[in-house]
Protein backbone atom coordinates (compact mmCIF):
# COMPACT_ATOMS: atom_id res chain seq x y z
CA UNK A 1 0.00 0.00 0.00
CA UNK A 2 1.69 3.10 -1.12
CA UNK A 3 -0.26 5.53 1.06
CA UNK A 4 0.77 7.06 4.42
CA UNK A 5 -1.06 5.78 7.96
CA UNK A 6 -0.62 9.45 8.55
CA UNK A 7 -3.23 11.25 7.09
CA UNK A 8 -6.72 12.11 6.76
CA UNK A 9 -9.02 10.13 4.75
CA UNK A 10 -12.61 10.71 4.02
CA UNK A 11 -14.66 7.61 5.58
CA UNK A 12 -18.18 8.58 4.23
CA UNK A 13 -20.27 11.54 3.62
CA UNK A 14 -21.93 12.90 6.43
CA UNK A 15 -25.26 12.41 5.14
CA UNK A 16 -24.70 8.38 4.61
CA UNK A 17 -24.06 7.92 8.26
CA UNK A 18 -27.28 7.74 10.22
CA UNK A 19 -28.66 5.47 12.71
CA UNK A 20 -27.03 2.02 11.54
CA UNK A 21 -23.72 0.69 11.89
CA UNK A 22 -21.46 0.75 8.53
CA UNK A 23 -18.55 -1.11 7.88
CA UNK A 24 -15.67 0.39 5.92
CA UNK A 25 -12.16 -0.74 5.04
CA UNK A 26 -9.63 2.03 4.70
CA UNK A 27 -6.04 1.06 4.42
CA UNK A 28 -6.66 -2.42 4.57
CA UNK A 29 -8.38 -2.08 7.93
CA UNK A 30 -11.93 -3.23 8.89
CA UNK A 31 -13.62 0.18 10.42
CA UNK A 32 -17.48 0.70 11.98
CA UNK A 33 -18.61 4.21 11.52
CA UNK A 34 -21.29 4.63 13.61
CA UNK A 35 -23.35 7.96 14.95
CA UNK A 36 -24.03 7.67 18.37
CA UNK A 37 -27.60 9.75 19.47
CA UNK A 38 -25.31 12.85 20.99
CA UNK A 39 -24.51 13.12 16.86
CA UNK A 40 -20.94 12.73 17.18
CA UNK A 41 -19.58 9.86 14.50
CA UNK A 42 -17.36 7.24 15.93
CA UNK A 43 -15.38 4.86 13.70
CA UNK A 44 -13.71 1.66 15.68
CA UNK A 45 -12.60 -1.30 14.78
CA UNK A 46 -15.00 -3.61 13.53
CA UNK A 47 -14.20 -6.32 15.96
CA UNK A 48 -15.39 -6.69 19.18
CA UNK A 49 -13.10 -7.38 22.28
CA UNK A 50 -15.43 -9.98 23.21
CA UNK A 51 -15.53 -12.84 20.47
CA UNK A 52 -14.43 -11.11 17.77
CA UNK A 53 -17.93 -10.07 16.03
CA UNK A 54 -17.92 -7.68 13.63
CA UNK A 55 -19.44 -4.62 15.55
CA UNK A 56 -20.77 -3.16 12.01
CA UNK A 57 -23.76 -6.44 12.67
CA UNK A 58 -24.28 -4.53 16.30
CA UNK A 59 -26.48 -1.52 16.47
CA UNK A 60 -26.26 2.11 17.72
CA UNK A 61 -28.15 2.52 21.37
CA UNK A 62 -28.11 6.03 22.52
CA UNK A 63 -24.34 7.36 22.18
CA UNK A 64 -23.10 3.81 22.06
CA UNK A 65 -22.73 0.58 19.74
CA UNK A 66 -23.54 -2.35 21.17
CA UNK A 67 -22.30 -5.71 19.57
CA UNK A 68 -24.85 -7.97 17.80
CA UNK A 69 -23.58 -11.35 19.26
CA UNK A 70 -23.61 -10.86 23.34
CA UNK A 71 -24.57 -6.93 23.55
CA UNK A 72 -21.56 -5.56 25.12
CA UNK A 73 -21.60 -1.65 24.40
CA UNK A 74 -18.66 0.45 22.83
CA UNK A 75 -18.31 4.40 23.68
CA UNK A 76 -17.49 6.49 20.46
CA UNK A 77 -13.40 6.32 22.25
CA UNK A 78 -14.08 2.44 22.28
CA UNK A 79 -14.47 1.88 25.72
CA UNK A 80 -16.26 -1.08 26.76
CA UNK A 81 -19.12 0.62 29.05
CA UNK A 82 -21.69 -1.93 29.71
CA UNK A 83 -21.62 -6.03 29.76
CA UNK A 84 -25.21 -7.34 30.23
CA UNK A 85 -25.70 -9.36 33.42
CA UNK A 86 -22.27 -7.85 35.18
CA UNK A 87 -21.83 -5.06 36.97
CA UNK A 88 -17.88 -5.04 36.33
CA UNK A 89 -16.90 -4.16 33.45
CA UNK A 90 -12.45 -5.36 33.17
CA UNK A 91 -9.65 -2.61 32.72
CA UNK A 92 -8.79 -2.70 29.30
CA UNK A 93 -11.35 -3.69 27.87
CA UNK A 94 -11.84 -1.65 24.36
CA UNK A 95 -11.31 -2.00 20.68
CA UNK A 96 -8.95 0.88 18.51
CA UNK A 97 -10.56 4.26 18.32
CA UNK A 98 -9.79 6.26 15.36
CA UNK A 99 -9.69 9.71 15.20
CA UNK A 100 -12.75 11.09 14.14
CA UNK A 101 -14.12 14.45 12.69
CA UNK A 102 -16.68 15.48 11.05
CA UNK A 103 -15.88 18.44 8.17
CA UNK A 104 -17.10 19.69 5.15
CA UNK A 105 -20.46 17.14 5.29
CA UNK A 106 -17.48 14.34 5.70
CA UNK A 107 -16.73 11.76 8.13
CA UNK A 108 -12.58 11.96 8.36
CA UNK A 109 -10.82 9.40 10.16
CA UNK A 110 -6.96 9.65 10.52
CA UNK A 111 -5.48 6.28 10.39
CA UNK A 112 -2.24 6.77 11.87
CA UNK A 113 -0.73 7.72 15.19
CA UNK A 114 -3.47 8.98 17.37
CA UNK A 115 -0.84 11.90 18.83
CA UNK A 116 -0.42 13.08 15.63
CA UNK A 117 -4.20 13.53 14.59
CA UNK A 118 -4.52 17.18 13.96
CA UNK A 119 -7.65 17.89 12.32
CA UNK A 120 -6.36 21.84 11.30
CA UNK A 121 -4.55 19.06 8.48
CA UNK A 122 -7.74 18.24 6.79
CA UNK A 123 -7.71 19.88 3.29
CA UNK A 124 -9.52 22.88 3.24
CA UNK A 125 -13.10 22.15 1.03
CA UNK A 126 -15.72 24.80 2.61
CA UNK A 127 -17.54 25.11 -0.73
CA UNK A 128 -18.74 21.53 0.70
CA UNK A 129 -20.16 23.06 3.92
CA UNK A 130 -21.19 26.82 2.77
CA UNK A 131 -24.35 28.78 1.87
CA UNK A 132 -23.06 29.73 -0.85
CA UNK A 133 -22.61 26.35 -2.82
CA UNK A 134 -24.53 23.95 -3.39
CA UNK A 135 -22.87 20.59 -3.40
CA UNK A 136 -24.24 17.19 -5.07
CA UNK A 137 -22.34 14.55 -3.38
CA UNK A 138 -22.11 11.30 -4.66
CA UNK A 139 -20.20 7.78 -4.26
CA UNK A 140 -18.96 5.18 -6.22
CA UNK A 141 -16.79 1.69 -4.80
CA UNK A 142 -14.21 0.67 -7.22
CA UNK A 143 -11.64 -2.06 -8.30
CA UNK A 144 -8.84 0.31 -8.53
CA UNK A 145 -5.77 1.34 -6.42
CA UNK A 146 -6.54 4.84 -5.42
CA UNK A 147 -3.17 5.93 -7.14
CA UNK A 148 -4.85 5.18 -10.41
CA UNK A 149 -7.68 6.77 -9.89
CA UNK A 150 -5.44 9.95 -8.55
CA UNK A 151 -3.53 9.76 -11.76
CA UNK A 152 -6.63 9.75 -13.21
CA UNK A 153 -7.83 12.92 -11.99
CA UNK A 154 -4.48 14.95 -12.64
CA UNK A 155 -4.57 14.10 -15.94
CA UNK A 156 -6.92 16.60 -18.49
CA UNK A 157 -6.04 14.78 -20.91
CA UNK A 158 -8.20 11.66 -21.43
CA UNK A 159 -11.13 14.15 -21.19
CA UNK A 160 -11.64 14.73 -25.18
CA UNK A 161 -11.21 10.30 -25.23
CA UNK A 162 -12.74 8.75 -22.63
CA UNK A 163 -15.18 11.45 -21.91
CA UNK A 164 -16.14 11.87 -25.59
CA UNK A 165 -19.88 11.06 -24.73
CA UNK A 166 -20.08 13.57 -21.36
CA UNK A 167 -17.86 16.72 -20.31
CA UNK A 168 -16.08 17.03 -23.50
CA UNK A 169 -16.48 19.65 -25.65
CA UNK A 170 -14.03 20.95 -28.24
CA UNK A 171 -11.43 18.66 -30.16
CA UNK A 172 -8.86 21.54 -29.63
CA UNK A 173 -9.10 20.47 -25.88
CA UNK A 174 -7.30 17.05 -26.95
CA UNK A 175 -3.84 19.53 -27.35
CA UNK A 176 -4.60 22.17 -24.83
CA UNK A 177 -1.59 22.30 -22.72
CA UNK A 178 -1.74 21.97 -19.03
CA UNK A 179 1.01 23.85 -16.76
CA UNK A 180 2.42 21.28 -13.54
CA UNK A 181 3.34 23.19 -10.19
CA UNK A 182 4.31 21.71 -6.96
CA UNK A 183 2.63 23.46 -4.29
CA UNK A 184 3.00 23.12 -0.19
CA UNK A 185 1.45 19.39 0.41
CA UNK A 186 0.22 19.10 -3.15
CA UNK A 187 0.42 19.43 -6.77
CA UNK A 188 -1.65 21.78 -9.11
CA UNK A 189 -2.48 21.25 -12.47
CA UNK A 190 -4.16 23.52 -14.99
CA UNK A 191 -5.34 25.25 -18.24
CA UNK A 192 -7.54 27.70 -20.04
CA UNK A 193 -9.14 27.05 -23.04
CA UNK A 194 -10.78 30.40 -24.87
CA UNK A 195 -13.20 30.91 -27.28
CA UNK A 196 -13.82 27.07 -27.08
CA UNK A 197 -17.01 25.26 -27.76
CA UNK A 198 -18.29 24.46 -24.59
CA UNK A 199 -19.51 20.88 -23.67
CA UNK A 200 -22.96 19.72 -23.38
CA UNK A 201 -23.20 19.74 -19.98
CA UNK A 202 -21.66 23.11 -19.21
CA UNK A 203 -23.61 24.61 -22.55
CA UNK A 204 -27.19 23.19 -20.48
CA UNK A 205 -25.48 24.68 -17.10
CA UNK A 206 -24.33 28.25 -17.72
CA UNK A 207 -27.05 28.30 -20.83
CA UNK A 208 -24.50 28.90 -22.74
CA UNK A 209 -25.47 29.30 -27.23
CA UNK A 210 -22.39 29.82 -28.36
CA UNK A 211 -18.19 29.64 -27.63
CA UNK A 212 -17.21 29.98 -23.96
CA UNK A 213 -13.69 31.17 -22.32
CA UNK A 214 -13.16 27.65 -20.15
CA UNK A 215 -10.65 26.95 -17.07
CA UNK A 216 -9.99 23.62 -15.44
CA UNK A 217 -7.44 23.97 -12.31
CA UNK A 218 -6.76 20.75 -10.73
CA UNK A 219 -4.78 20.77 -6.75
CA UNK A 220 -4.15 17.81 -4.89
CA UNK A 221 -4.03 17.46 -1.71
CA UNK A 222 -2.20 14.99 0.41
CA UNK A 223 -2.70 12.17 1.09
CA UNK A 224 -5.83 11.74 -1.10
CA UNK A 225 -8.12 14.59 -1.91
CA UNK A 226 -8.16 15.71 -5.62
CA UNK A 227 -10.31 19.66 -6.12
CA UNK A 228 -10.55 21.01 -9.23
CA UNK A 229 -12.07 24.66 -9.67
CA UNK A 230 -13.74 24.23 -13.74
CA UNK A 231 -16.20 26.41 -15.31
CA UNK A 232 -16.79 28.45 -18.77
CA UNK A 233 -17.88 32.11 -18.97
CA UNK A 234 -19.29 33.72 -22.28
CA UNK A 235 -16.02 34.49 -24.60
CA UNK A 236 -14.26 37.50 -23.95
CA UNK A 237 -15.99 38.75 -20.95
CA UNK A 238 -12.94 38.94 -18.73
CA UNK A 239 -13.09 35.01 -17.14
CA UNK A 240 -9.15 34.64 -17.30
CA UNK A 241 -8.80 37.99 -15.74
CA UNK A 242 -10.69 37.23 -12.79
CA UNK A 243 -14.49 38.53 -14.01
CA UNK A 244 -16.43 35.27 -13.94
CA UNK A 245 -19.68 37.17 -13.80
CA UNK A 246 -20.66 35.55 -17.44
CA UNK A 247 -19.96 32.53 -16.19
CA UNK A 248 -20.74 29.43 -13.99
CA UNK A 249 -17.46 28.38 -11.56
CA UNK A 250 -18.00 24.56 -10.16
CA UNK A 251 -15.72 23.00 -7.58
CA UNK A 252 -15.57 19.36 -8.67
CA UNK A 253 -14.17 17.68 -5.55
CA UNK A 254 -13.02 14.21 -5.53
CA UNK A 255 -12.53 12.43 -1.91
CA UNK A 256 -10.47 9.21 -2.32
CA UNK A 257 -9.89 6.65 -0.04
CA UNK A 258 -7.52 3.62 -0.55
CA UNK A 259 -10.01 0.29 0.66
CA UNK A 260 -7.07 -2.31 -0.31
CA UNK A 261 -4.52 -2.15 -2.91
CA UNK A 262 -7.09 -2.92 -5.79
CA UNK A 263 -9.73 -1.03 -4.36
CA UNK A 264 -10.93 2.46 -3.14
CA UNK A 265 -13.86 4.03 -1.98
CA UNK A 266 -14.83 7.33 -4.44
CA UNK A 267 -16.75 10.19 -2.84
CA UNK A 268 -17.25 13.06 -4.92
CA UNK A 269 -19.28 15.82 -6.40
CA UNK A 270 -19.88 19.00 -8.00
CA UNK A 271 -20.61 22.28 -5.64
CA UNK A 272 -21.52 25.41 -7.69
CA UNK A 273 -22.83 29.16 -6.67
CA UNK A 274 -25.44 29.52 -9.27
CA UNK A 275 -29.17 28.16 -9.39
CA UNK A 276 -28.40 27.57 -5.45
CA UNK A 277 -31.66 26.04 -4.69
CA UNK A 278 -32.71 24.68 -8.39
CA UNK A 279 -33.60 21.18 -7.70
CA UNK A 280 -33.47 20.91 -12.04
CA UNK A 281 -29.71 21.77 -12.15
CA UNK A 282 -28.54 19.81 -9.17
CA UNK A 283 -30.21 16.47 -11.24
CA UNK A 284 -28.65 17.58 -14.00
CA UNK A 285 -25.11 18.33 -12.49
CA UNK A 286 -25.66 15.21 -9.96
CA UNK A 287 -26.13 12.90 -12.89
CA UNK A 288 -23.24 14.67 -15.01
CA UNK A 289 -20.74 13.94 -12.42
CA UNK A 290 -22.11 10.52 -12.39
CA UNK A 291 -22.16 9.44 -15.46
CA UNK A 292 -18.84 11.09 -16.33
CA UNK A 293 -16.87 9.23 -13.62
CA UNK A 294 -18.55 6.09 -14.36
CA UNK A 295 -16.43 6.42 -17.52
CA UNK A 296 -13.47 6.46 -15.45
CA UNK A 297 -14.50 3.53 -13.06
CA UNK A 298 -15.24 1.08 -16.07
CA UNK A 299 -11.34 2.37 -17.81
CA UNK A 300 -10.20 2.13 -14.21
CA UNK A 301 -11.09 -1.76 -13.62
CA UNK A 302 -9.92 -2.62 -17.10
CA UNK A 303 -6.42 -0.64 -16.43
CA UNK A 304 -6.29 -2.00 -12.81
CA UNK A 305 -6.38 -5.52 -14.36
CA UNK A 306 -3.52 -5.39 -16.31
CA UNK A 307 -1.37 -4.02 -13.70
CA UNK A 308 -0.30 -5.16 -9.99
CA UNK A 309 -1.43 -3.15 -7.18
CA UNK A 310 -1.34 0.58 -9.50
CA UNK A 311 2.25 0.05 -10.69
CA UNK A 312 3.58 1.75 -13.54
CA UNK A 313 6.82 -0.62 -13.92
CA UNK A 314 7.63 -1.41 -17.32
CA UNK A 315 5.06 1.55 -18.73
CA UNK A 316 6.21 4.77 -20.78
CA UNK A 317 5.40 8.58 -20.19
CA UNK A 318 4.08 10.97 -21.98
CA UNK A 319 5.00 14.96 -21.21
CA UNK A 320 0.94 15.48 -19.65
CA UNK A 321 2.21 12.61 -17.13
CA UNK A 322 3.69 15.83 -14.93
CA UNK A 323 1.75 16.47 -12.03
CA UNK A 324 0.77 12.47 -11.60
CA UNK A 325 4.33 11.55 -11.57
CA UNK A 326 4.57 14.45 -9.46
CA UNK A 327 1.63 13.28 -6.81
CA UNK A 328 3.92 10.02 -6.96
CA UNK A 329 6.64 10.97 -6.20
CA UNK A 330 5.10 12.71 -2.74
CA UNK A 331 3.48 10.41 -1.71
CA UNK A 332 6.61 7.65 -1.62
CA UNK A 333 8.40 10.43 0.05
CA UNK A 334 5.62 10.18 2.79
CA UNK A 335 5.59 6.68 2.72
CA UNK A 336 9.52 6.74 3.23
CA UNK A 337 9.37 8.85 6.30
CA UNK A 338 6.61 6.83 7.95
CA UNK A 339 8.36 3.69 7.53
CA UNK A 340 11.66 5.11 9.02
S1 LIG B 1 -18.59 -10.92 20.42
FE1 LIG B 1 -19.27 -8.94 20.91
S2 LIG B 1 -20.36 -9.18 22.71
FE2 LIG B 1 -19.58 -11.17 22.33
FE1 LIG C 1 -12.19 11.26 -16.05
Amino acid sequence: MRFPRNGWYTAIWSKELADQPIARTILGEKLVLFRGANGRAGALADRCCHRAAPLSLGQVAGDRLRCGYHGLEFDTDGRCVAIPGQADVPAGAQVRAYPAVERWNAVWVWMGDPALADPGKIVELPWLDSKEWTATPSYLHLQVNAQLLIDNLLDYTHVSYLHAATIAGDPREATTPTKTERINDGVRVGRWMIDFKPPPLFAKAGGFTGNVDRWQHATWKSPSTVYMDVGAAKTGTGAPEGDRSQGISIWSTHLVTPETDASCHYHFGFARNFALDDAEMSQLLFNGARNTFLEDKAMLEAQQHNLEAGDLDGLMHIGADAAQLQARRMLADLVRAEAD
